[in-house]
């Protein structure tokens, strides 16, 4: 049995510490060390997610077994397109992976977007990243590509969007 919950600042340890314990076997095939420590903390340091969620910048739900939680999603309004949504971030610890969490916090999100007036919900996912293939089952397609310099490295994405029903 698992609940969803929306966190607050209180969660930003727990983030934190899911982020490190998903992105280590997530990118260590794909990107250099250094590269992953460099986004770690860029994007998951504490006062950043402090900021973000006291500010509503990006929304982030938890998704628990019992009082333990075991995955993310992060997602907002997206400035650059008009009755769109974005999902900045979504990760299950390796151990949950395939129970379904995934697809759950998607149908979240979606649910979420949709009923504020969105149509579209987009995600940025590493090219190499085997779960593109997990999106495009979760009814995503590839928008096109795009290569983001982050510091002195490069992210090298697919944009994938999906129509969201009404
Ligand atoms: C990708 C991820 C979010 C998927 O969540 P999950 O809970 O493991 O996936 P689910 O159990 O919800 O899977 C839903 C369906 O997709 C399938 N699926 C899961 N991962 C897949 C993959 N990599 N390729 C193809 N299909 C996949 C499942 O088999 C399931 O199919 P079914 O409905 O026919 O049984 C999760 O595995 C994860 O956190 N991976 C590592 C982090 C990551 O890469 N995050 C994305 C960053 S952009």
């Amino acid at each position: 049995m698992y609940t969803i919950t929306t966190a607050t600042i209180q969660d930003v340890e727990t983030i934190r510490q899911l982020a490190e314990a998903t992105w280590w076997p997530t990118y260590s095939p794909i990107l250099e060390e250094e590269q992953i420590r460099f986004m770690l903390d860029l994007i998951y340091n504490a006062e950043g997610l402090e900021r973000q969620i006291t500010n509503s910048e990006q929304i982030f739900l938890l998704l628990k077994e019992g009082d333990k939680a075991v995955a993310f999603a992060g997602y907002s309004p997206y400035d650059g397109e008009a009755a769109t949504y974005k999902l900045h971030k979504l990760y299950c610890l390796p151990e949950t992976q395939g129970k379904g969490y995934g697809r759950v916090l998607i149908d979240t999100v979606s649910r979420i977007a949709a009923d504020a007036g969105a149509s579209k919900l987009l995600l940025n996912v590493n090219r190499y990243n085997k779960s593109l293939s997990f999106y495009q089952k979760m009814g995503f397609g590839i928008a096109r590509e795009e290569d983001i310099a982050i510091g002195p490295y490069w992210m090298n994405d697919y944009i994938m969007q999906k129509p969201l029903i009404p």
